[in-house]
């Protein structure tokens, strides 16, 4: 019996298999306790030399068992630390870096600009009202200007805003009619023209605000000259040219001179030679009156900037469509932080 059981628990592959085999010899129905049971049945001289027999056979069976499980186990150990070891020679996986939009890049940047010039920057709803829109801007609702600027409409009421200008009624109110104001807001527009290299159905605007006493126009002037030129750099020339817009009096529009010098001369951009970046002006009285400021005692200059305009000027894109089909060729050209 002893050395049918230690063959057996040599042979053992498995912990599993060891303990049915330690079931099997030294279990409450095994052949050890068995004879262990049975031993009020001997004559008595020979309990002592079955008993101890017994115990002898149990302990050894017992002793094997422990020291192979010891081996099984230290075996399971080893199969463990083979599988889960890491090839620390494989090559990394790369990590994609993403690029900034060309349009977050012009916004950020001129965000930066403006906060330093003691702005604060505000975002408006996309989905406007009609009164903010238009109204409020000294638009009401027969005045022809409003052909200017064909519109998504959603209802009679509400519409997709066609420029960041309904954020100067909106911030004024918040004001109470008192100054200053001095705000600049960043965000997309919509208008219903047909898409091309230079017109986009949805594009972006900054607008600008400003309203306290004693505003000139110079201030004005001052501001947006002083933009164009971080933006754009010295030797970029600028030109102002007398322009309308019904929110503001007098109205001015900027033309950036679309002339790009590379190392081996210089190209000029079709047409005129110039590319209009922003409409501005001095608050028109109307709108500073509708929207609670007194303008007997308060002015202000506005300005809208068209983003792309910009983007397209600064990084000489052609197509002001690229910044919408997101082709990552086209987007993977500009850097992640510049
Ligand atoms: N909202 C005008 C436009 O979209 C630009 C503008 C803004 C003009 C502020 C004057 C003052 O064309």
């Amino acid at each position: 019996l002893k050395q049918e059981a230690l063959g057996k628990i040599e042979s053992s592959q498995s912990l599993k298999e060891l303990n049915d085999v330690r079931v099997a010899y030294l279990g409450k129905k095994g052949p050890i306790t068995e004879v262990l049971r049975g031993m009020g049945k001997l004559a008595p001289e020979e309990r002592p030399v079955i008993g101890a027999l017994a115990n002898e056979v149990r302990a050894a069976i017992q002793e094997q068992i422990e020291a192979k499980q010891k081996i099984l186990e230290e075996k399971v150990i080893a199969e463990k630390l083979q599988k889960e070891s890491i090839d620390i020679t494989l090559p990394g996986r790369p990590i994609v870096q993403g690029n900034h939009h060309p349009l977050t890049k012009i916004i950020e940047e001129a965000e930066n600009l403006f906060i330093g010039l003691g702005y604060t920057i505000a975002e408006g709803p996309e989905v406007e009202t009609d009164y903010y829109n238009f109204e409020a801007l000294n638009l009401p609702k027969d005045h022809p200007a409003r052909d200017m600027q064909d519109s998504f409409y959603i209802s009679e009421e509400l519409l997709l805003r066609t420029h960041t200008s309904p954020m100067q009624a909106r911030t004024m109110e918040k004001h109470e009619g008192k100054g200053p104001v001095k705000i600049i807001v960043p965000g997309k527009v919509y208008r219903r023209d047909d898409d091309d290299a230079t017109h986009s159905h949805q594009f972006m605007q900054i607008e600008g605000l400003v309203v306290d006493e004693g505003i000139r126009m110079s201030d004005l002037k001052g501001t947006l000259a002083l933009f164009a030129k971080k933006m754009f750099g010295e030797e970029r020339d600028i030109r102002y040219r007398p322009s309308f817009f019904p929110f503001t009096e007098p109205s001015v529009e900027i033309d950036i001179s679309c002339k790009i010098c590379h190392g081996d001369g210089c190209s000029v951009c079709k047409g005129t030679g110039w590319i209009e970046i922003l409409g501005g002006g001095m608050v028109h009285p109307n709108v500073l009156r509708m929207s609670g400021f007194d303008p007997e005692n308060y002015t202000g200059f506005a300005f809208g900037i068209g983003v792309e305009r910009i983007a397209m000027l600064r990084y000489g894109i052609d197509d002001i469509r690229h910044f919408y089909t997101n082709d990552v060729r086209f987007l993977k050209q500009f850097s992640p932080v510049e």
